[in-house]
C-alpha cells in the first residue's frame, strides 16, 4: 500500500500566475509534487486570469486595461482548488477518507441466486457494510448505465460514503465511461462537500498495463474538470473542497505517476484555454489575449517565447487581409507568436499550430441579425486561439523533447465603423493574393490567411490550424463534432489517432476542389465567400489558397464543440488531442 505517485493538479488557469518548482518531500523519489505559488499585484490592474505573476506597466497594457473595465467588471480572485492524485494498490476496507467510489459496468451488478454481488470487489464492499449496497442498488434501480450514481451514507468504516458510478457496458466508448467516471466523482464530492475520495473500478484485473494508463489519463481529466467551475464573474458560488484522489487498483509505477502528471498539465492547458473563451468580449480584448499569451509564455520561460506584433509590425509583413478585418476596431489588433523550444537535445519535427483569435465577431457591416445569429455568443470566437494557447501552457508545462512548435494567432475583432472594411473592398495578403471581401462576416477565414502564410514561413513541416469558422459545420455534423479537412492522409492518421486517446470527436470532410468555382472573383484572385451550400468546405478551400504545398497542412472547424450550451460554458475543445499530436512528434 505504497503512494508511489502523488502530485497536485490545480483546477484553475490561476496555476498559470504560478512558480512551479519540485518540493522536497517525505514520500519516495518518484513522488511528484508541483507546489504553485502564487504572487499577487499588489498594485494596479489584474489579468482576468488572476492571480498573475508579474505587474506589468507598459502603455500597451494600461491602454488594454482601459478598455477592458467596460462596464466595470474586473475579474474575482479566484484561488485554484489543487487537486493531488496517487496511485494506490490498497485493500480495501484500508482505505481512509471521505468518499469511497466504485465505478462498475452493468456486466459488475450481475448476481447470484441469493441476490448476492457476483464481483469479488462489490461483494467484499457489500459485506463490510452488511448488504446495504445490494439492497440500495436494488431500490434504486443502480444497473451500472453509464451515468448513473448511487451514493450511501455509511458509519462505522474508515470512510462516510460509499458510491457506485455506472460505467455502462464494458463495450461501449470507454474513454467517455471513464470521463464520466471522473465527472461523477467531482459532483459527489462537490455535493457532499468532500475532500479526500478514492476511485476503484470493480474489474480492473484483465486490464492491459496500456489500457490502465489510459484509463487513469481518462478519470484525472474527468475529476480535475468535472470540478472546475469558472466563478470569476460570479459574486457567490458554492465551491468543490475535493483535495485528494487515490486511484486504487490501476497500478502504482512510475509509468502511471508520469501519466498523472502528464494528465495533470493537459487539464492546466484545458482550465486555461475554457477560462479564456469564458472571458467576455469588454473583458478580453485582443491585447489582453495577447498579454496572457506572454504570460504563460513568462510562467514556461525556459522553453516558451513570446512575440507580440502590432498594427505597424504587421503593416510591415504587408498582413492587408488581417488589418482589414481589425480596421473597425478601437481596440488595437495584436499578432501572436509565441515557440516552443524543448530545454535540450536536438529539434527532429517542426510543427505550428494556428488559431481563430476574434475575440468579438460582430459580422461587421454584414452584421450578425435575427434569430439563432448568436451574435450574443460571439466572444467565443476566439476559440480557436484558446485550443492554441491552452496546448502552449500544456506543452509549456510537459516540455516534450524533440520538437519545436509555433502557436500562432492573428487576434483582433470583428467591428464596425467608418475605418472599418465594406462588402465589396479588395484586400492583398501577406503572400500577395487579393481578396474581394462579399461579405465581411467571413472574417476568420480572412485573419487565418495571413497567420497561415506568416506559419508557412517559420519553416515548419506540418500545420493544424483550428477555427469557429463556419455555422456551415454546425448545420453539417451538430453541436459537438469538429469538422476537419485536410489533403495530407498521414496529418489525418495522426490527428485521428489522438483523438482516439483522448475521445474528441473529429469527423473528416472533402476538399472538394471543384467547388472553387464559387469563390472566383470578377476583379481580384478570389471572394471571400462562395454560396450557402457547402459553406465549410469552401471556407477550407479558402486557406489552402494560403499554405505552401510543401506544408503538410490540416484545418480544423470547431464551431460546434467550441461551446457547451447545456452547461453555457467553453468546453476547451481541441487542446487535448493537440497535445497528444504534438507529443507523438517528440522522442
Ligand atoms: N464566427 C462565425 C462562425 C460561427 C457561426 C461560429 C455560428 C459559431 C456559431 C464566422 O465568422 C461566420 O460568421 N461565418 C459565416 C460565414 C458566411 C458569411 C459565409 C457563417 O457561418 O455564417
Ligand atoms: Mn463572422
Ligand atoms: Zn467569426
Amino acid at each position: 500500500m505504497s503512494a508511489l505517485a502523488a502530485f497536485s493538479a490545480s483546477t484553475s488557469a490561476a496555476i498559470l500566475a504560478s512558480r512551479i518548482s519540485a518540493c522536497s518531500s517525505s514520500l519516495s523519489s518518484s513522488v511528484f509534487c508541483l507546489r504553485l505559488h502564487r504572487r499577487l499585484c499588489s498594485a494596479g490592474s489584474r489579468s482576468p486570469f488572476s492571480p498573475r505573476p508579474f505587474c506589468s506597466r507598459t502603455p500597451m497594457a494600461q491602454r488594454t486595461v482601459a478598455q477592458a473595465t467596460l462596464g466595470l467588471t474586473q475579474a474575482n480572485a479566484v484561488d485554484p482548488p489543487q487537486i493531488s492524485f496517487s496511485a494506490k494498490e490498497i485493500e480495501l476496507g484500508e482505505w481512509e477518507g471521505d468518499i469511497l467510489a466504485v465505478g462498475v459496468t452493468e456486466n459488475d451488478m450481475k448476481r447470484d441466486s441469493e441476490s448476492k454481488f457476483e464481483n469479488p470487489i462489490l461483494k467484499k464492499l457489500d459485506e463490510l457494510v452488511e448488504g446495504l449496497l445490494a439492497e440500495a442498488s436494488k431500490e434504486e434501480d443502480f444497473s451500472g448505465k453509464a451515468g448513473q450514481s448511487t451514493v450511501l451514507r455509511i458509519k462505522g468504516l474508515g470512510f462516510k460514503r460509499l458510491g457506485l458510478l455506472g460505467l455502462g457496458n464494458s463495450s461501449s466508448s470507454s474513454i467517455s465511461a471513464f470521463r464520466g467516471l471522473g465527472e461523477g466523482v467531482a459532483a459527489a464530492a462537490k455535493s457532499s462537500q468532500s475532500s479526500s475520495v478514492a476511485i476503484l473500478l470493480a474489474s480492473t484485473d484483465e486490464l492491459p498495463a496500456d489500457t490502465k494508463l489510459k484509463t487513469a489519463y481518462s478519470i484525472v481529466l474527468g475529476t480535475v474538470l468535472g470540478t472546475h467551475e469558472d466563478t470569476r464573474f460570479k459574486a457567490e458560488s458554492k465551491k468543490s473542497k475535493l483535495q485528494s484522489v487515490d486511484i486504487i487498483g490501476l497500478g502504482s509505477g512510475s509509468d502511471l505517476a508520469q501519466k498523472l502528471k502528464y494528465a495533470s498539465n493537459v487539464c492546466s492547458g484545458i482550465i486555461f484555454g475554457r477560462e479564456l473563451v469564458n472571458a467576455p468580449a469588454n473583458v478580453l480584448t485582443p491585447g489582453a489575449l495577447a498579454e496572457e499569451a506572454s504570460r504563460i509564455a513568462a510562467e514556461c520561460k525556459d522553453v516558451l517565447s513570446a512575440k507580440i506584433l502590432d498594427a505597424e509590425q504587421c503593416k510591415e509583413l504587408k498582413m492587408g487581409s488581417y488589418l482589414g478585418v481589425a480596421a473597425a476596431s478601437t481596440n488595437p489588433p495584436h499578432f501572436i507568436h509565441l515557440c516552443y523550444k524543448p530545454p535540450n537535445g536536438e529539434v527532429k519535427t517542426k510543427l505550428a499550430i494556428v488559431g481563430k483569435g476574434l475575440t468579438f465577431d460582430s459580422g461587421g457591416y454584414n452584421i450578425k441579425t435575427g434569430p439563432g445569429c448568436l451574435i450574443e455568443l460571439m466572444k467565443f470566437d476566439m476559440g480557436g486561439s484558446a485550443a492554441t494557447l491552452g496546448a502552449a501552457r500544456a506543452i509549456g508545462l510537459i516540455k516534450p523533447p524533440g520538437v519545436e512548435v509555433h502557436f500562432i494567432v492573428a487576434a483582433c475583432e470583428n467591428m464596425i465603423s467608418g475605418t472599418g472594411m465594406r462588402p465589396g473592398d479588395i484586400l492583398t495578403a501577406s503572400n500577395g493574393k487579393t481578396i474581394e471581401v462579399n461579405n465581411t462576416d467571413a472574417e476568420g477565414r480572412l485573419t487565418l490567411a495571413d497567420a497561415l502564410v506568416y506559419a508557412c514561413n517559420q519553416g515548419v513541416e506540418k500545420i493544424v490550424d483550428l477555427a469557429t469558422l463556419t455555422g456551415a459545420c454546425i448545420v453539417a455534423l451538430g453541436p459537438s463534432i469538429a469538422g476537419f479537412f485536410t489533403p495530407s492522409e498521414d496529418l489525418a492518421k495522426e490527428v485521428l489517432s489522438a483523438s482516439a486517446v483522448t475521445g474528441e470527436k473529429l469527423w473528416r470532410l472533402p476538399l472538394e476542389d471543384s467547388y472553387w468555382e464559387s469563390m472566383k472573383s470578377g476583379v481580384a484572385d478570389m471572394v471571400n465567400t462562395g454560396g450557402r451550400q457547402g459553406g465549410a468546405i469552401t471556407a477550407a478551400l479558402f486557406l489552402k489558397q494560403f499554405v505552401d504545398e510543401k506544408v503538410q497542412w490540416m484545418h480544423i472547424d470547431m464551431a460546434g464543440p467550441v461551446w457547451n450550451e447545456k452547461k453555457k460554458s467553453a468546453t476547451g475543445f481541441g487542446i487535448s488531442t493537440l497535445v497528444e499530436w504534438v507529443l507523438k512528434h517528440s522522442n
